[in-house]
């Protein structure tokens, strides 16, 4: 059966969100910076999509002072959506709780920051220690793990569109979506940002 590349894309994303040998040498791969079968796989599929592909569309996208949000699929297994930023639009610290995300620059380029946990204190406060940070542009694949770089910032350098993929999704229960602010060096903690969401519909070719 020919499948477009949303499917292709789609279909290899969720073959990781219901096989956990494969999710798990996916995050081996990430964790241990060795970009073998389960990267390469993935890469291939992201680096095939065109904008046409997933709707993608600059002038929706790029509203100064606010995400722009599209909804692809949400299931508990899996999510994955389209981000558009405009430039200096920035996304605080936040989570993926438990969760492998990854980040497709799509187009423009991205300033990222991503930390791991060093110890929890009470009051939502987290000490953390900068894992990897620098520039992301069109065509490069981002992933955080659990374990690895699983809180991040992202700030757009320029006018920029992303798709990401959650595996598997937020929820309200066990894996929510905290954000945190700096409170000193490596030290954040919980607040609640106001962040200026527009949501637009999927235009994309299907992904089922
Ligand atoms: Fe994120």
């Amino acid at each position: 059966m020919d499948r477009n590349n949303m499917q292709s894309l789609y279909y290899s994303c969720w073959r990781l969100a219901t096989d956990s040998n494969a999710l798990q040498a996916l995050i081996a791969e990430v964790e241990t910076n060795r970009s073998n079968t389960a990267i390469s796989e993935l890469e291939r599929k992201f680096r095939s999509l065109t904008h046409l592909d997933v709707g993608f569309t600059p002038g929706n996208y790029y509203t100064p002072r606010c995400i722009v949000y599209t909804e692809l699929i949400e299931t508990p297994e899996l999510s994955m959506g389209l981000f558009g930023m405009s430039t200096g639009c920035n996304f605080p610290i936040h989570d993926h709780p438990s969760m492998l995300a990854a980040t497709f620059v799509l187009s423009g380029r991205l300033q990222y920051r991503n930390y791991d946990i060093l110890s929890r204190e009470r009051g939502g406060v987290i000490n953390l220690s900068l894992c990897m940070e620098g520039e992301a542009r069109g065509g490069e694949l981002l992933f955080l793990t659990p374990k690895r770089g699983n809180l991040h910032q992202i700030q757009a350098l320029e006018n920029s569109v992303f798709l990401d993929v959650f595996i598997p999704s937020y929820n309200d229960i066990d894996r929510p979506c905290t954000y945190y602010q700096e409170i000193a060096p490596n030290k954040v903690a919980s607040f609640v940002p106001q962040l200026p969401f527009k949501s637009l519909p999927y235009v994309g070719r299907p992904l089922y």
